[in-house]
């Protein structure tokens, strides 16, 4: 089965937990795209939704199917919120920001009350860290930020270089305006310990590790949609 084929089915997984009535939160990337379709779907058949989103990508796909996005400060707090994440290590720790989201990302789960990450078999591994750590970063003095960042990775012996991500050959710029650089650390032996570190640098804007967020995740696998706790 493929990547895609278990995405889909990780994201039909999730409309079961959606009840009519809820203020959701939509996530970012490809699979959480299978599951924006999947609700359109649920809303055009009758069902009531307040629903944000955690991206202009996830925005202009919602809205193109019927649904209407609202302002997160017009709603308050969410009942659900539905995201893919780029690895699934331990203890439900997640990298997320292969998508560039991360950071209204992370506000939306903040203001949820269950969190359902949606991904396909590969994304869970033992150990976080193979796939690049984004760091978003504000434009201003950034090289002096990547500095603080390299003196922090060194602090949990992570010798990484961050690199500028790009799109089209340019900076690739967030919804909030900011940069991202990418740290390919190989292997975060101390998830906890990083991400605080991280958090506290100054010119950081916030960073890929979503750590005791997620409720549970729905995997799809060649065997079915697995639920991980
Ligand atoms: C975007 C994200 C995505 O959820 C993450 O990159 C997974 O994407 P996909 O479902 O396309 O594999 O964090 O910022």
């Amino acid at each position: 089965m493929s990547a895609e084929t278990q995405k889909e089915q990780s994201g039909l997984a999730a409309i079961a937990y959606v009840k009519d009535g809820m203020k959701v939160g939509l996530g970012t990337g490809s699979t959480a795209a299978h599951f924006v379709k999947a609700l359109a779907a649920k809303v055009r058949a009758g069902m009531k939704l307040t629903l944000v989103s955690t991206s202009v990508q996830t925005t202009n796909l919602a809205q193109s199917l019927g649904l209407t996005i609202l302002d997160i400060n017009d709603v308050g707090s969410l009942d659900l919120c539905v995201d893919g994440a780029d690895e699934i290590g331990p203890g439900l720790a997640l990298i997320k920001g292969g998508g560039g989201a991360l950071l209204r990302e992370k506000l939306i789960w903040e203001q949820a009350k269950t969190c359902i990450v949606i991904a396909d078999a590969a994304k869970h591994v033992k150990t976080l860290g193979a796939f690049a750590l984004p760091i978003e970063v504000e434009p201003f003095a950034y090289k002096g930020t990547i500095n603080r960042i390299c003196d922090v990775l060194a602090e949990f012996e992570i010798q990484k270089v961050p690199t500028l991500r790009k799109k089209d050959g340019q900076p690739f710029i967030t919804d909030g305006a900011n940069l991202i650089f990418d740290v390919p650390c190989g292997q975060i032996s101390d998830p906890t310990g990083l991400a605080s570190a991280l958090k506290v640098t100054t010119g950081v804007v916030d960073h890929g590790l979503f750590l005791d967020l997620a409720e549970f995740a729905l995997l799809g696998t060649d065997d079915g949609v697995k639920v991980l706790e």
